[in-house]
């Protein structure tokens, strides 16, 4: 099923020049369907983990978010939202498997290098976050 997710390359990629290598791999899998470099203030990341509320690394994940900016892009593709999650690899990038974006370019649980949806239904939300509207080309 064709669908779309949402991509954050996070600032420790940006920060460290990986954005574009991180890029170029994303799209010989996905079509790349909206993309911003923006650098989020600290009310826009603590709305987006707003699920993550309350947990001991919430206000770490939204220091680290607001450190410089990031990457985002909606993706689209045959089942994109998993696809994407095995292309990022797992969470904490030393179970992540070879060949995989946090494998390669991760450097912690907390510095993981991107972000992706893990749901139709957070995907839909998170898409809408960055891009509302109807304006992806
Ligand atoms: P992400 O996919 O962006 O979603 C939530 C983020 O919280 C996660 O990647 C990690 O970067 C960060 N995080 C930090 N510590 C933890 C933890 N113990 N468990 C899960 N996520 C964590």
């Amino acid at each position: 099923m064709k669908q779309r997710t949402l991509s954050i390359v996070k600032p420790d990629a940006v920060r460290a020049g990986n954005a574009g290598k991180i890029i170029a791999e994303i799209e010989s899998h996905f079509k790349i369907v909206a993309m911003r470099k923006l650098q989020l203030t600290h009310a826009q990341a603590a709305a987006f983990y707003a699920v993550h509320a309350g947990k001991p690394f919430y206000n770490d994940l939204v220091d680290f978010m607001t450190s410089g900016p990031v990457v985002v892009m909606c993706l689209e593709g045959e089942d994109a939202i998993s696809g994407y999650r095995r292309l990022m690899g797992a969470t904490n990038p030393e179970k992540a498997e070879e060949g995989t974006l946090r494998k390669k370019y991760a450097t912690s649980m907390s510095f993981n290098a991107v972000h992706g949806s893990d749901a139709p239904e957070t995907a839909a939300v998170e898409v809408a976050f960055f891009f509302p509207g109807c304006d992806l080309i």
